[in-house]
Parts: structure tokens; C-alpha cells; sequence
């Protein structure tokens, strides 16, 4: 039986070593992975997947950044990542939609991800049109999308995203 869970700390182990095998290690050359270096994840916003052996098959992961001159505090969504054996399921489109329903509840305004606009559009996410919102390179700016959690909250949200 497929359980959804929050990710514990004895379960980070395991989470690294699908993220490595999904992603491969060269993840952590991401501009994504500066952001979240020696930050605290938000653990209410981070689940994962296990399969009727126990083994974590899935995963979603969420950090706080800062955007702007403003320091307007927002989420950056992701890594989400599903074992190429169980892709297809919906695994993955749980994960997204409980991860954005949770964040609105816990009152986060707006989110960042950095992905494929085809896949995350039917869940909300848009790319910006004027770049207002600069995300660190190397990312290319079509792969930057944006959430809003509350209604125009990324009204004159403009500017760099920085580490939290
Ligand atoms: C992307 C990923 C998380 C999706 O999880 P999943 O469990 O395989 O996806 P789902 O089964 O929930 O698919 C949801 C929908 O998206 C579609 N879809 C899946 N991958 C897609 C892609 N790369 N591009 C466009 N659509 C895609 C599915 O067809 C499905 O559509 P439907 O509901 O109309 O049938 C997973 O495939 C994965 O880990 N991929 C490799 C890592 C990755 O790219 N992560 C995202 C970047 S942070």
C-alpha cells in the first residue's frame, strides 16, 4: 500500500539517495541547491512517498527565500522527485497539489519553481513575462515559474531571489 507521510529526519538518507537517482548528483551544481544550503527546509511542507516495503518512492521538498530589496518572504518549491518506477502513477501530481494546498494554509503568499511550464501549468504556475523576478544563474528565465498561494500576491514583487 502506497502511505503519504512527512519526511522525518531518519528518513533524509534515503531522500538524498532518490533525489541522486532521479536528478544524479550533479544537483547540487543547481543555482536552486545555493538557495538552500545551510537552510532550514520547512518541515510541514515536506513529504514523501513510501512504497508497501517501506522504501520512500517519492518526495517533495520545500525552502523559504527572500525576494527582492524587499525581502518579500516567499516558498521555493521543490525538488520533487518520483523513482522512475512508480512515474505515471500520480504520484508526483499529489504531491505538488497537497505541497500548495498545505502552503496556503500555512499562509505562504507565493512560491517559486524552477521546472517545465507544461508539466506545472494544470496545477497553477505561470512564467513570468517581463523577468521581473531574477533568479540566480545559470537558470534559464523560461524554467522560472511562479504561484500565487494568495490572490495578486506577486503585485510589485520584483528583484532578486536571495538566500533566506
Ligand atoms: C516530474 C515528476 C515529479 C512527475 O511525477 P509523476 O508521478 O511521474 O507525474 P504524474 O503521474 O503525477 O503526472 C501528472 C501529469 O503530468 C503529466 N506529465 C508527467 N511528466 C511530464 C512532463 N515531463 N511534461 C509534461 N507532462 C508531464 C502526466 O502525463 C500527467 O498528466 P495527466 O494527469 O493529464 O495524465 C516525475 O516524473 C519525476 O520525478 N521526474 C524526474 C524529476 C523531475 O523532472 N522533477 C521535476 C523538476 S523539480
Amino acid at each position: 500500500m502506497i502511505q503519504f507521510t512527512y519526511e522525518s529526519e531518519n528518513d533524509e538518507e534515503a531522500v538524498e539517495n532518490l533525489l541522486d537517482l532521479v536528478f544524479s548528483p550533479t544537483r547540487f551544481n543547481l543555482s536552486s541547491y545555493s538557495l538552500r544550503i545551510k537552510v532550514p527546509k520547512i518541515r510541514t511542507l515536506c513529504y514523501i512517498v513510501k512504497n508497501s516495503n517501506g522504501s520512500i518512492i517519492g518526495v517533495i521538498r520545500n525552502w523559504p527565500i527572500l525576494i527582492g530589496d524587499r525581502k518579500k518572504l516567499s516558498l521555493l518549491m521543490g525538488p520533487i522527485a518520483v523513482h522512475p518506477t512508480f512515474q505515471g502513477e500520480g504520484l508526483g501530481a499529489y504531491l505538488i497539489n497537497k505541497s500548495i494546498k498545505e502552503a496556503k494554509k500555512y499562509g505562504w503568499e507565493r512560491a517559486i519553481l524552477i521546472g517545465d511550464i507544461n508539466y506545472y501549468k494544470p496545477f497553477g504556475f505561470y512564467q513570468q513575462n517581463k523577468n521581473k523576478i531574477g533568479f540566480p544563474p545559470p537558470t534559464d528565465p523560461k524554467r522560472v515559474l511562479l504561484i500565487e498561494l494568495q490572490k495578486n500576491s506577486f503585485k510589485g514583487v520584483t528583484g532578486i531571489v536571495q538566500k533566506f
